[in-house]
């Protein structure tokens, strides 16, 4: 038997930012897996670890006696993973046998990651591997959304990502030959995209409703305002490169 396995987006580092959903599944979980920056097991440059402490600290105040279990119990549960920062074929290969050993000894298995993992987060590089040499573990992988650090940013300051006129761009440093996702959002009911354009098409309706539905492929005709089209770039890096200096 395999663990369900759960890529859990912590959040920007505020213990209110993390969702009930992603506190729940840690709640649940057997073991969480944490990257961490030392071989031993003491905690050493682990910005995951520092955001967990702060979550755990808050909300076993908030929410100890919840329905879904104990959140200070979360803590004992926490194991650190030693990740080198090189994102080397051996880093992940460690991260990957630490999940697969996890999963197999364990029901219910999260692994944590910064802001939301829709950006930047190097768990889909981990799915990537699971798809490809752990099809099960991958089956049963379910990633858990977040509150990223730009809705956060934008929030502090009072200002929006993307209104009217203007769209989001983001944009990481230190790279070339970009590929861009894009999302499409403001759709009107009525809007007949039969015909439209995209490499790797999906639409989103109702999106967290009991009428939500998504699917890859041409929406056709917008039935629904609450409608958001993102159609997904696909990346021509090597699944491991070197940062560069
Ligand atoms: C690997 S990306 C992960 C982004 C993350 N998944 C998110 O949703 O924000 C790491 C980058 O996100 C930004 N970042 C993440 N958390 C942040 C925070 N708490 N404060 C400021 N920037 C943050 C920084 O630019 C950092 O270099």
């Amino acid at each position: 038997m395999t663990a369900n396995f759960y890529i859990v987006s912590l959040g920007p580092g505020h213990p209110e930012l993390i969702t009930i959903q992603a506190l729940r599944i840690l709640a649940q979980s057997d073991v969480i897996l944490v990257q961490n920056r030392s071989e031993s097991n003491e905690w050493k440059g682990s910005v995951a670890h520092k955001i967990l402490t702060g979550i755990i600290d808050k909300c076993s105040e908030w929410f100890e006696d919840c329905k879904f279990g104990s959140v200070k119990k979360i803590e004992a549960r926490l194991k650190a993973v030693y990740t080198p920062m090189n994102y080397s074929p051996q880093a992940y290969s460690h991260l990957i046998d630490e999940i697969v050993k996890a999963c197999t000894e364990h029901k219910s298995v999260a692994y944590v990651t910064l802001g939301d993992a829709a950006l930047f987060s190097s768990a889909y590089y981990l799915f990537d591997i699971l798809k490809e040499k752990y099809q099960k573990i991958a089956d049963k992988t379910e990633v858990i959304a977040g509150i990223s650090s730009i809705s956060y940013a934008s929030a502090l300051v009072k200002k929006p990502l993307c209104l009217g006129d203007t769209k989001l761009e983001v944009i990481p440093m230190h790279s070339d030959e970009l590929k861009s996702t894009k999302v499409y959002m403001r759709l009107h009911k009525g809007d007949d995209l039969r015909d439209f354009e995209a490499d790797d098409l999906y639409y989103f309706e109702n999106l967290g409703f009991e009428n939500e539905i998504y699917n890859k492929g041409k929406p056709g005709i917008i039935k629904n305002y609450l409608t958001v089209l993102i159609d997904f770039a696909k990346s021509k890096l090597p699944r491991f490169y070197k940062k560069k200096d």
